[in-house]
């Protein structure tokens, strides 16, 4: 019996403090995904409804002014950092640092490989200065709806404009099924370890 017990304790505690560490990980992740598909479902409502209401002009001004007043209430309301990046940009402020460049270059890889966008991510718990920082990208897949500005065939008077609001629009001439960019969220995870 004691000697029993002597080896199921260590046993449980190795299981026991590998699962919590495990279900750490597991947190964050199912975090920023519940995250993701709710700023991506705010972003593609405001944008459906636009094109509805006023067509892709209105559209345009609402994906102007919205899509950063969505991303900094996501980022105010929940504790973490949420963005939207790519490697080929129309908007400059939404460019991604060296970290997030190499997962998106990462994906396209991956993709190139054969692996599906629509469940693509990646994280990693990275240290800047002294504090740990917990990192979670999500592939951001071109679908239908984004070829209106996003696409080969943008309209003239579409095109126009966007040319006027982004003069240097690199996120031109996409195909649906092609990587668009993607999420990126960060926390901090430096109170949890002190
Ligand atoms: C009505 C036009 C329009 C449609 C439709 C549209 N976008 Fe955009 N998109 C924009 C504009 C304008 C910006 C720049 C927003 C800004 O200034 O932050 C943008 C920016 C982005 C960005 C941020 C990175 C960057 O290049 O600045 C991503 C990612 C993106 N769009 C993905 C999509 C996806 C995916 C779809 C389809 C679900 C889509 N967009 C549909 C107009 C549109």
């Amino acid at each position: 019996m004691k000697i029993q017990s002597i080896l199921i304790i260590p046993l449980f505690f190795i299981i026991g403090t590998n699962q919590l560490a495990a279900e750490t990980v597991d947190t964050n992740i199912l975090e920023a995904r519940e995250l993701v598909q709710k700023f991506f479902g705010s972003l593609k409502n405001e944008l459906q409804s636009a094109l509805q209401e006023g067509g892709p002009i209105t559209a345009i001004s609402i994906c102007k002014l919205k899509a950063p007043r969505i991303t900094k209430e996501f980022s105010s309301l929940s504790g973490w950092y949420v963005a939207r990046t790519s490697l080929k940009l129309r908007n400059p402020f939404n460019a991604g640092d060296d970290w997030e460049n190499k997962v998106l270059a990462q994906f396209e890889s991956r993709k190139a490989g054969g692996e599906e966008l629509n469940e693509m991510e990646y994280s990693e718990e990275i240290m800047i200065k002294d504090k740990k920082i917990f990192r979670y990208m999500k592939a951001i897949e071109v679908m239908d709806l984004c070829l209106n500005c996003h696409g080969e065939n943008v309209k003239p008077g579409i095109s126009r404009i966007l040319k006027q609001l982004y003069p240097n629009d690199q996120a031109i001439g996409f195909k649906i099924g092609d990587l668009r960019g993607a999420f990126t969220l960060a926390k901090s995870l430096s109170n949890v370890d002190q």
